[in-house]
């Protein structure tokens, strides 16, 4: 096997507009042409990450493990078709729902590259293709944050989970520590919401961080950080509402396409709300967060979030 160097990749700008084309071996000989490829980050329910065994063929990184899905759009395809076409090739995947995270540019002497990263959660069978890979596993988070910088990940992979996932799990985990120590001895709830929200939306940079608590039968704002907001949700309505009703977490990647999502301000473009639920399952308030950008919060948030919901509720 050996990579045509005969293939057709779009150039690109910062922004993804195609400005013309190259051949793979112009894109990969130090042209420094950027070109656009597509990333997607498997987890499974457990937070275990997939990764893929690159094969030895590869005129790049040749043996090392490197992100689940990785490939570059063809001329004429958008990042969405190259995403989908590459998830079936690569694991054999077809129904999955990638979550867009953001994309950057990656340079190395070789080539420059416009990365669009998603990630997505799957639970189902993978088959890694015998062609194109050398085979690929579930590795806990521990187990890479140990194997980082010795030589067995490729550095793009590295590089790019330690921008979009592990610094935040090292954000969310000194968070959690600090928010132990703002709860002890204090009983509270209004006082503890104030400063729970106030220290999340200070350690994570969200638009708007607050929480809405049930009173008379409606979610009535309460201790929030950002912009002014709706003040009453009633049941059923909204994420909030909704979450409430659900007693479960909601995550909307974009708000746009949540049915009744209540737009408090025109800048959330997602969000994530987490019920606030005593030990025999009452929801008391939610916790709701904004962003600015499309698709900010996945299961590390919702984890880490949920954990913060329940120390406050044990109070
Ligand atoms: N978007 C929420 C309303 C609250 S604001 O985001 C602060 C909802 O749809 O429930």
């Amino acid at each position: 096997m050996k990579d045509n160097q005969q293939e057709i990749f779009p150039v690109v700008d910062e922004e993804g507009m195609v400005v013309g084309k190259a051949t793979r071996g112009e894109c990969h000989s130090g042209s420094r042409l950027l070109h656009p490829v597509v990333h997607l980050h498997v987890f499974n329910a457990q937070g275990d990450v997939y990764l893929q065994k690159r094969p030895e063929w590869k005129d790049i990184q040749p043996g090392k493990w490197d992100t689940a899905v990785g490939g570059h759009l063809d001329y004429g395809e958008t990042p969405e078709e190259a995403l989908r076409r590459e998830v079936r090739e690569e694991l054999g995947i077809t129904d999955f729902e990638p979550q867009f995270i953001g994309k950057y540019v990656f340079e190395s002497q070789r080539e420059r590259e416009l990365v669009y990263v998603h990630r997505t959660t799957y639970n189902g069978e993978i088959k890694p293709s015998q062609d194109e890979l050398d085979g690929g596993r579930f590795w806990t988070m521990q187990e890479i944050s140990e194997t980082m910088g010795k030589h067995s990940l490729t550095p793009n992979f590295e590089h790019e989970f330690q921008r979009f996932f592990l610094s935040k799990i090292k954000k969310y985990r000194i968070l959690t520590k600090q928010i132990h120590a703002l709860i002890e001895g204090e009983t509270d709830y209004i006082a503890l919401m104030a400063n729970v929200c106030a220290a999340i939306h200070e350690a994570m940079g969200f638009f708007w961080t607050g929480f809405y608590r049930v009173i008379d039968g409606e979610l009535l704002l309460g201790p929030f950080q950002g912009p002014v907001a709706c003040m009453h949700i009633q049941f059923g309505r909204g994420v909030c509402g909704t979450a409430w009703e659900q007693r479960q977490t909601i995550v909307v990647p974009d708000v746009e396409l949540f049915p009744g999502h209540i737009a408090c301000s025109s800048l959330s473009r997602s969000e994530i709300v987490v019920p606030v639920m005593t030990k025999d399952g009452k929801v008391v308030a939610v916790l709701d967060i904004d962003s600015k950008e499309l698709g900010t919060f996945d299961d590390i948030d919702r984890q880490y979030l949920e954990e913060i919901c329940k120390l406050l509720a044990s109070v």
